[in-house]
């Protein structure tokens, strides 16, 4: 059952009702729930036992420390991909050595402090960063682990914007251009060649593409094992879907029984998950206060107090959030598009949906607003950043403060 649900017609957190917050916190506040997101972490680790794994969070999701250290505390590791994401990440207390360091375009500063920190491994994606990295890591006596990020060409079927494993996409090298680097990266004393990784996109539905790359990079894996590299890691990034409106993503548990299936019965490999989306999407809302009702012709606009700068999924990609009246009154539902106040027509939660009729000083709930929300938000118009609430049974913190006017300066 969700920890995010209605009682006596009033939508709740872990029992707290969102009006007790929105009165106490104000309006737009990202609200998450402790237990869901606990219980995702637990379920996608429980999905993993009795196979040589790592979980590393992939903090670009949510980087609230709040939710970083429940995911230290549990043993989780870290996906990073810079140098702040990695400062966040030890501050939470991840284990350096559960974390792996992502992305195309790493600079040199970063790579010497994550080389400081001592993290687990370097995921590399182009022969250009892993000369620099070699370089970096020899001025400072070092040697560190890499894995290369190979491209394996899997269509994810997911929006264009978040495929990140196919030919014409930047991320990772193909397979046929990934081998003369690593046999130049084996000639460095400073490098440690221990791993493959891919990551194909995100918000995944099915199983099969996650099966197709992995059978495709285990090929790789024997490959190169054979041609004298001592490859330890199979680092199949995240991508798990989750439920936004009517999806049926697979479950942890069918997710790594397909890949246990594929990598099963090769020795001494361990597979490194970098879950997001799965681990803190549907453990939050944005909660947010209707100001106006307006109509243009037969369009009708509900006017709220949260905005693209909030949460930019909708106006960046299309996506679907679905938007619940905080306190239900059964009333049959109109038609409306939810806007914000920013001065753009892409400005909106939800277009054409159906939500009881509202009025001034209703709140609503943006659903599954807990990944890739208030990470994504700006001050765009000089608006504050939304305030974060964690809700741990029947009570809740503050986990960051609403910006103030003060904060908007800082620095100008
Ligand atoms: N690992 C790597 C290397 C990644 O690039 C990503 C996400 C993840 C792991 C986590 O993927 P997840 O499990 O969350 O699907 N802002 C977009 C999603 C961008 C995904 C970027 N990479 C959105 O709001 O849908």
């Amino acid at each position: 059952m969700s920890s995010i649900e209605y009682k006596n017609d009033i939508l709740t957190v872990e029992g707290v009702p969102l009006t007790t917050i929105a009165k106490e916190i104000g309006t737009p506040s990202y609200v998450y729930s402790k237990a869901e997101f606990t219980g995702s972490l637990n379920a996608f680790q429980a999905a993993f036992t009795g196979t040589s794994h790592l979980v590393c969070y992939s903090v670009k999701v949510n980087a609230n420390l709040a939710l970083l250290r429940l995911a230290a505390e549990r043993g989780v590791g870290a996906d990073i991909v810079s140098g702040g994401e990695l400062f966040k990440a030890l501050r939470a207390g991840i284990s350096p050595d559960k974390i792996v360091f992502s992305g195309v375009g790493k600079k040199a500063a970063e790579m010497r402090e994550a080389l400081e920190a001592n993290i687990l491994m370097f995921n590399v994606e182009s022969a250009e960063e892993m000369r620099l990295l070699a370089r970096v890591a020899g001025e400072m006596n070092r040697r560190t682990k890499i894995s290369l990020r190979i491209n394996p060409d899997v269509d994810p079927r997911t929006h264009p914007y978040i495929s990140t494993g196919m030919k014409e996409n930047k991320f990772g090298l193909s397979r046929e251009e990934a081998l003369p680097v690593f046999a130049e990266a084996a000639q460095s004393p400073h490098l440690e060649v221990v791993g493959v990784d891919c990551h194909i996109g995100s918000q995944l539905t099915e199983t099969e593409p996650f099966i197709e790359a992995a059978e495709r990079l285990k090929k790789l894996v024997l490959d190169l094992r054979a041609a004298g590299h001592d490859i330890r890691y199979l680092d199949l990034g995240g991508g798990l879907g989750i439920r936004y409106k009517d999806e049926a993503p697979p479950s942890p548990a069918d997710y790594a029984s397909g890949l246990k299936k594929v990598l099963g019965d090769v020795p001494g490999l361990t597979m490194v998950l970098e879950p997001g989306r799965y681990l803190v999407g549907n453990s939050g809302v944005l909660l947010t206060e209707v100001l106006y009702n307006k109509a243009n012709g037969d369009k009708h606009f509900v006017i709220t107090d949260v905005a693209m700068n909030d949460l930019i999924r909708p106006s960046l990609y299309g996506a679907y959030h679905g938007v619940l009246p905080v306190k239900k009154t059964g009333e049959t539902p109109l038609t409306v598009d939810v806007v914000g106040p920013i001065c753009e027509s892409s400005d909106f939660m939800a277009k054409d949906h159906p939500l009881q009729p509202v009025a001034g000083g209703d709140l609503l709930a943006v659903m599954s607003a807990g990944a890739y929300g208030f990470t994504m938000s700006s001050n765009y118009n000089a608006r504050p950043r939304a305030a974060e609430v964690l809700v741990d049974g029947g009570h809740f913190t503050v986990v960051k403060p609403r910006e103030t006017y003060e904060d908007l300066v800082r620095g100008e």
